[in-house]
């Protein structure tokens, strides 16, 4: 079983990722902590908290956290791709729960010093909460089992500018710290999630077994999926942020690679991950000065894709 803390900014592909935290069974969700990024961070605690409540798992802990980038201004939420609403602009049901009184961060830094060694951190949105629990205490470096992050990109180009995966580009500052703290982290970008495509086919299978679940993603799958026709001319769309949880419970689906990873803040380049390979000579020499981690390179986006499904 995998515990784990899920740090996300729901959004399509994030209320997909938050069905297969609450209902697989290798998965004990601990919290979900929530940031601004495709919505802002007051509708994303709602709709952390609306999709529990339709899973009838009222009980899990919704943490708010940042509402803004640390350092840079804050982008505009991109309603095009996921709606106003972050749920595909769908008409929602009333939202019973409330969120836990601690931020995020605070929520996060509790939750894994009351378990040194067993909780690893999933997040599938900007990264402030991250940096900001760091910020707290940087004793948890040493106190997690993992982190797994959706987003960046190694090969694949960006997915907001050029070269910037919208995670990264809403909070470079933050991703800086995170994916240079030196604790055991992976990397799941755009180079496997772009592989990946949740057909109509799939999506039916999931609408039919989710219930009051399934009526909320598929709905708002509908609406993103018209974003990604025209963005990619795919007939489905990407499941970016349930790619991070295929990779901790089907690890055999990807291949990694290990090397330092950094983030550029500033210019053009902002918000790229560039990463150095371990083993490349003088490369790895010039670049080595933040710690070693692993990212995803390739997938087997079939696969991955029935497991979500499937899962669902
Ligand atoms: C990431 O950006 C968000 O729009 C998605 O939810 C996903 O986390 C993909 O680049
Ligand atoms: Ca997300």
């Amino acid at each position: 079983t995998h515990s784990i803390i899920f740090d996300t900014d729901p959004g399509v592909d994030d209320a997909q990722a938050i069905a297969i935290a609450l209902r697989h069974p290798e998965i004990e969700l601990l919290g979900m902590t929530t940031t601004y990024g495709n919505v802002d961070v007051e509708v994303a605690t709602k709709n952390a908290l609306l999709l529990a409540q339709l899973a009838g798992r009222g009980e899990v802990p919704v943490a708010q956290g940042a509402a803004a980038p640390m350092v840079k201004a804050r982008h505009a939420p991109p309603a095009h791709i996921h709606g106003a609403n972050g749920l595909g602009d769908i008409a929602l049901p009333e939202v019973q729960g409330k969120a836990d009184p601690r931020s995020a961060a605070q929520f996060i830094v509790d939750t894994v010093n009351a378990r040194p060694g067993e909780v690893t951190l999933v997040a599938v949105g900007p990264v402030g909460n991250l940096a900001a629990a760091l910020q707290l205490d940087p004793g948890i470096i040493d106190r997690v089992k993992g982190v797994v992050i959706m987003g960046g990109s190694i090969r694949e180009g960006g997915n907001v500018t050029p070269v910037a995966e919208a995670n990264m580009f809403n909070d470079p500052d933050a991703a800086s710290r995170v994916l240079t703290a030196g604790w055991p982290l992976t990397l799941v970008g755009l180079d496997v999630t772009h592989r990946c495509v949740l057909t109509p086919a799939h999506m039916a299978r999931i609408e039919a077994g989710q219930g009051e679940l399934g009526k909320v993603l598929a709905g708002s799958y509908a609406f993103y999926r018209d974003f990604y026709h025209e963005f990619l001319g795919i007939d489905g769309c990407c499941p970016h942020d349930s790619c991070a949880l295929a990779w901790l419970l089907r690890p055999e689906l990807f291949t990694t690679a290990r090397g330092h990873l950094t983030v550029a803040t500033e210019g053009d380049a902002e918000g790229q991950t560039i990463f150095a390979p371990e083993g490349r000579g003088f490369i790895e020499a010039r670049w080595s000065r933040t710690p070693v981690v692993e990212v995803c390179l390739k997938v087997d986006g079939e696969a991955v894709s029935d497991w979500i499904a499937d899962v669902l």
